[in-house]
């Protein structure tokens, strides 16, 4: 499984760009790591990637929100205080996720129901505090993310 290396924020920027420009509409990525190891910085990318006008920001406190204005729709979740699987329609979100890309934060084990095909990418960092460095595992199921994957450590 590949392992990028993300020594900043702009580069955790630039990966979520790249991804927003090879996502297609009905896309899921899920986003894991702990608080702070950069899962909205990705997502700030991907929205740029997408050329959704920002600003996105940690969804925490609705769960969700929908950026439009971008070559898709972008639906944002943050499923930390989600106890159990997430039924996204219940979201009650303004938006048709076979139209949108999806990207959930904590989402691991709770909307693997929503799509077979998905990418994943987790994330951390090392534990040396003085060292911004993220390290981001790709992986996937799905033949098509196999190439997306290729060209995200491009
Ligand atoms: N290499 C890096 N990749 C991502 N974020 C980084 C990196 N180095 C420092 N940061 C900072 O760490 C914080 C990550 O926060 P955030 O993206 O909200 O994380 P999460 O959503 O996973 O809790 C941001 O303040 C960001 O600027
Ligand atoms: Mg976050």
């Amino acid at each position: 499984m590949p392992e990028l290396t993300l020594p900043t924020a702009a580069d955790t920027n630039a990966l979520g760009q790249r991804l927003g420009q090879h996502v297609r509409a009905g896309d899921l990525v899920v986003l894991t790591g702990d608080l702070g190891a950069g899962k909205t910085t990705l997502v700030q990318g991907l929205a740029a990637g997408l050329g959704a006008p920002g600003p996105v920001v940690s969804p925490t406190f609705v769960i969700a929100r929908v950026y439009r204005g971008g070559r898709l729709p972008l639906v944002h979740v943050d499923a930390y205080r989600l106890g159990s699987s997430v039924e996204v329609d219940d979201l009650d979100l303004d938006a048709d996720l076979a139209d949108s890309v999806t990207v959930v934060e904590w989402g691991a084990g709770l909307v693997e129901s929503l799509s077979e095909e998905r990418l994943q990418l987790a994330l951390t960092r090392g534990l040396d505090e003085d060292d911004e460095t993220r390290h981001a595992v790709v992986s996937w199921s799905g033949d098509r993310w196999a190439e997306i994957a290729d060209a995200l450590s491009e």
